[in-house]
């Protein structure tokens, strides 16, 4: 089963951090490793020929949008991946389904790869939710979209998110069962699926035991390379 580290940035690092950051990476294989980092560094990224993602894009296609980039825009420079529906923006920037839908349909015209995420709230675990939330978030954000070959699932908690609590591995299995089972159910294909949620270089070896996974979306660990590193080859090698 192909596997992918997906490094979040978020909005973290200076640009002397990046450079930093960028000389950690010389002379390593980043085979595997797909690197989100600010929209601003993407181009540093890209002219050391790392695999990269963009953590967001616009809604609208393209023209009079001040302050955003489309995904035509995206992949104008030969950016692969995009990061579509994280919680913090469905949460800060009032993201909904419907226009994580849209924003997808965008992408996938523009041949882009897209890391849908979703996940429960803790309440929604609490109360037995989880399911049920997962499937609304995957049935509208991938509303009247017939083909998912270049999607990739995300599954992040949100009270995992940089809390350093983290459902166990049988959890995350079942889960990770559940939402395949749904895209087969839609679809009748097999879906990557990436775990996302306090990922660090001290439980990525547990969280390795999980099979059905193709991998892991990281965020905080993924601003130190080395252990970004020891992630990545627990699981790529
Ligand atoms: P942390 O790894 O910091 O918990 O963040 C996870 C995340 O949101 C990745 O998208």
């Amino acid at each position: 089963m192909e596997k992918i580290i997906v490094a979040n940035m978020k909005m973290n690092l200076h640009f002397d951090e990046v450079n930093n950051y960028l000389n950690e990476f010389k002379n390593y294989n980043t085979s595997g490793l797909v690197f989100c980092p600010t929209s601003i560094y993407l181009p540093y990224f890209l002219n050391s020929n790392y695999e990269v993602g963009i953590q967001n894009y616009a809604m609208y296609e393209n023209g009079a949008y001040t302050g955003e980039i489309s995904a035509s825009q995206v992949k104008s420079m030969n950016i692969n991946y995009a990061i579509i529906g994280h919680s913090e923006r469905r949460e800060y920037f009032e993201e909904t389904d419907n226009i994580i839908n849209k924003k997808i349909k965008l992408g996938l015209e523009n041949n882009l790869k897209i890391i849908l995420c979703i996940g429960e709230t803790l309440n929604h675990k609490e109360n037995n939710q989880t399911n049920e939330i997962l499937k609304k978030q995957i049935v509208e954000g991938l509303k009247d979209i017939k083909d998912i070959n270049n999607i990739i699932i995300a599954y992040e908690p949100i009270w995992s998110i940089g809390t350093g609590l983290i459902p166990t591995n049988d959890e995350i299995y079942d889960t990770t069962n559940f939402i395949k089972e749904e895209i087969n159910r839609l679809y009748n294909k097999d879906i990557m699926v990436l775990y996302g949620g306090s990922v660090t270089d001290e439980n990525i070896n547990v969280l390795s035991e999980i099979n059905n996974l193709s991998g892991f979306l990281v965020g905080g660990a993924s601003l130190k390379p080395d252990k970004l590193k020891r992630i990545k080859e627990t699981i790529i090698y």
